[in-house]
């Protein structure tokens, strides 16, 4: 059975990529990761307010008394509290390659222009085989529209791009009001893949303490839908690579991410909740859906659920959402 796949022009022996996420923290973890069967790792964002926590760290007493008022200013970690500094990342990032025999994708995340984009040069200078640039931000300014916000991503994108000969994934949210158009921008502006998506961080509230209280939440496998939707639509006209990321819990969600158009899928919350050996489980079990649909190739599949090019995917789309609320019946 012929699981390789190529994503972000890297050739990949099969489509399982472990995801950003603590996992690159623990290399012998990692070895078990590859040893079970992953693909490609990709490592923990390194943010852009790390940078910033740095340039601010020997001037922390100083900065104490004069941090910036207001939610958020606080609300930012402490140098000492990010997982690994600048030099530890980049350290880390050199004893995984020099680990494991499969790429290793740095991460960075970052929403505006600022000096932590010349850090893509020191992943590079690392030995990360390619860039996944997340560029979660909420916006949440009635002031600033949009377009703006779209404007100012792609000029990171163009900017990171254009400072490494690697390639460079973009790790988006789905809330984008014409996500096929902002992809072919991102294409046009350097990014040879897109991940779809970042799982948004939403906080629930305490009504004992009247706290807003904040949680990591793993996926659940019905995350995939969005993803399976939107891969779908992309597939067909995006030039560059697609990576699903979200709800990838059984080598049956793998296999639905690959027919509608997804290169690679990646995947964290089911490794982290069931271990390495869970990876392997997945990868036996999409040979074994392979053999039973009569393919010998992911090539034969990929893409064979997408919509198809030029199809009117937003009419069949809400056709399909009036016809599911008529089955509803009382
Ligand atoms: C503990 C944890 C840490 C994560 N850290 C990062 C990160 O540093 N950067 C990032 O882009 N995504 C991060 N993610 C998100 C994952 O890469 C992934 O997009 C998300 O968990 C959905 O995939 P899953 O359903 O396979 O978990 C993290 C997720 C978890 C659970």
């Amino acid at each position: 059975m012929n699981l390789s796949t190529t994503y972000l022009g890297l050739p990949l022996k099969n489509p399982f990529v472990v995801g950003a996420s603590p996992f690159c923290d623990n290399l012998s973890v990692c070895q078990s990761l590859a040893e079970a069967g992953a693909a490609a790792i990709v490592m923990h964002s390194f943010f852009a307010e790390q940078i910033e926590a740095e340039t601010r760290a020997p001037f922390a007493s100083w900065e104490q008394r004069s941090r910036p008022e207001g939610e958020g200013a606080d609300a930012l970690p402490e140098y000492h509290d990010y997982h690994l500094n600048p030099e530890h990342y980049l350290r880390q990032l050199k004893h995984l390659k020099r680990l494991v025999d499969i790429p290793i994708i740095a991460s960075l995340n970052g929403t505006r222009l600022g000096g932590w984009v010349d850090h893509a040069q020191r992943m590079e200078d690392a030995g990360a085989a390619a860039i996944e640039l997340n560029l979660y931000q909420l916006a949440a300014d009635p002031a600033v529209p949009g377009d703006e916000i779209e404007a100012d991503m792609l000029q990171v994108v163009r900017t990171v791009a254009a400072s490494v000969t690697l390639p460079v994934a973009v790790k988006l949210s789905p809330f984008h009001s014409s996500l096929p158009h902002f992809a072919a921008r991102l294409s046009e502006n350097g990014a040879a893949g897109i991940t779809v998506f970042n799982r948004l961080h939403q906080s629930d509230i305490d009504l004992v303490k009247m706290e807003k209280v904040t949680h990591l939440r793993l996926s659940e496998p019905s995350d995939l839908l969005l993803r399976l939707r939107w891969l779908s639509i992309l597939s067909p006209d995006f030039p560059g690579s697609l990576a699903c990321s979200g709800g990838v819990h059984h080598a049956a969600d793998a296999a639905k991410a690959l027919l509608v158009g997804a290169d690679v899928v990646q995947v964290v919350s089911v490794v982290l909740k069931h271990g390495p050996a869970r990876l392997a489980e997945m990868i036996a079990g999409l040979e074994a859906w392979m053999g039973s649909a009569g393919y010998d190739k992911l090539s034969e599949f990929r893409g064979r659920m997408s919509h198809r090019r030029s199809s009117d995917a937003g009419s069949a789309e809400r056709a399909d959402y009036i016809r599911v609320l008529q089955t509803w019946k009382v």
